[in-house]
């Protein structure tokens, strides 16, 4: 075995912890002596200790002038638990080998310094694609403070997401239901709106524990003993609804922490007291600003792909009759497309009115803050295409279902775009069957190259 074979183990047990180290990234670690793996381990949860602590006490002596595999840079700090670089040193390591660098700007490199420092030979950039791709949420929130955003929509093959009464159970069957519980068991909060709340009045809870959620993937549990019991981590469930509609009854006020967003005057209402004696936290949010509007239309492309350069005037279409009712719109038009070094190519958007409506930009702000790395979408077109006319969305998560519901049904997104030029254009980099549902898993691609 090479380096790249043990780095794929250390990134198999790294995935074991996919349901329960948040707001930790996942992690795994292997120790190799004389080509032989003498000791594993993987992080399990937050306060826990981190892999390559559990890997060198199940190597024990046999770590002395061992490789360590590693699929984070260790830390170098002092945080809720001591630094893992002296660990290292102290069981007196021969190698250490890194997939990525840890993306905390204010710890990245230091705890490979650290080895280096003493002598140890370091490696680093080892399946570092993987490793990157198994953290999304936690690389996303560390570069720039918002969590990685995933959409998960259901859809008949027409595209069509519920009936125009809303009614929309079940559009796909249960194989695709019980796979959407694996995206929710990995998200540190699953966002919906209040339409979905009204409609459908739904839970949003996890179900499965992460023994069954890994045996789902193919993963024997019963190798490894800490999963036995291990709890359901409930994600933060949280409601954007600027009016407080959601019912007092909504079944979502039970079985675990719920955040309803709302505007400041319903923050401060009977209505919003009632939903906190029902457990929830109600907070204001401010509207969407009047300007400043061109960094949010940024499409925030995954890790790799780069940031996309401005959309051009004509995509701001979108936005009318979506709150912004009066747009003055100065920057450039799509057949004119801006100097790229000249600031004053900026885009301005000004509403005549303020948008009542809150701000998604400032939902994903908050929500970093509060140490969610992945956010998982199951809301309906009105706020996916929200997110998607705003540039929020890094992940598409599309379950397409064997039926077709005809044109009086809801679309996938409210997004009333004009011209084939507007279009989104997406990188669908997967595709599986899941019972008798199509799922596809796709990147926005940049808007530039629309
Ligand atoms: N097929 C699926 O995967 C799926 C998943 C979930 C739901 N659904 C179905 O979807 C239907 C509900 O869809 P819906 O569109 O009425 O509800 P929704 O998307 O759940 O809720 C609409 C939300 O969008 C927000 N919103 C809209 N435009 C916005 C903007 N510009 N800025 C900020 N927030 C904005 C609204 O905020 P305010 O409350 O502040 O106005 C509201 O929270 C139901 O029939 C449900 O069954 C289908």
């Amino acid at each position: 075995m090479n380096d790249h074979a043990f780095m794929g183990r250390a990134l198999e047990l790294a995935a074991l912890g996919q349901y329960t180290t948040d707001p930790n990234p996942r992690v795994g670690s292997v120790v190799v002596r004389d080509g032989n793996i003498v000791g594993e381990g993987a992080h399990w949860s937050a306060g826990a200790p981190h892999a390559e602590i559990h890997a060198l006490q199940a190597a024990g002596d046999l770590a002395r002038g061992a490789t360590v595999y590693i699929t984070l840079e260790p830390c170098s700090h002092h945080g809720r638990t001591p630094p893992c670089a002296d660990a290292l040193l102290a069981a007196g390591v021969g190698r250490v080998v890194v997939a990525m660098q840890d993306p905390n700007p204010l710890v990245s490199g230091r705890g490979l310094e650290r080895l280096r420092a003493a002598g140890i030979a370091v490696d680093t950039g080892v399946l570092e694609f993987e490793a990157r791709a198994l953290n999304p949420g936690f690389v996303r929130r560390m570069h720039s403070g918002r969590p990685w955003v995933r959409v998960k929509l259901a859809s008949s093959l027409d595209g069509r997401t519920a009936m125009a009464s809303g009614e929309s159970k079940w559009i796909t069957g249960p194989a695709a239901r019980r796979d959407v519980q694996h995206w929710r068991a990995r998200a540190g909060a699953i966002l919906t709106g209040s339409g979905t709340v009204l409609a459908d009045d739904p839970h949003l809870t996890v179900r499965l524990s992460p023994a069954e959620l890994l045996a789902d993937r193919g993963i024997d549990p019963t190798r490894y003993p800490e999963l036995k019991d291990m709890p359901i981590r409930q994600p933060l469930r949280v409601v954007v609804d600027s009016q407080l509609q959601m019912p007092r009854g909504a079944r979502l006020l039970d079985g675990g922490p719920v955040l309803v967003l709302t505007s400041a005057a319903r923050a401060d209402s009977e209505k919003a007291d009632e939903l906190r004696r029902r457990g929830a936290e109600v907070t204001a949010l401010a509207p969407h600003a009047t300007s400043d509007t061109l960094g949010q239309l940024h499409g925030r492309g995954p890790e790799g792909l780069g940031i996309p350069e401005p959309v051009a005037s004509d995509a701001l279409g979108g936005f009318q009759g979506q709150g912004a009712e009066e747009l003055a719109v100065t920057g450039w038009a799509a057949d004119q497309p801006p100097d790229a070094g000249r600031q004053d190519d900026e885009l301005t958007v000004m509403t005549g009115e303020q948008d009542s409506r809150l701000d998604l930009s400032a939902v994903l702000d908050l929500l970093g803050e509060r140490g969610v790395n992945e956010l998982h979408v199951e809301a309906g077109s009105g706020l996916a295409g929200a997110l998607a006319r705003w540039g929020l969305v890094d992940e598409w998560l599309f379950y397409l279902a064997p039926c077709l519901m005809g044109s009086g049904a809801r679309p996938l997104l409210d997004w009333p775009l004009q011209q084939m030029a507007e279009r989104a254009e997406l990188d669908v980099f997967a595709c599986d069957w899941v019972g008798d549902a199509l799922r596809l898993r796709a990147y926005p691609l940049p808007a530039s190259t629309v």
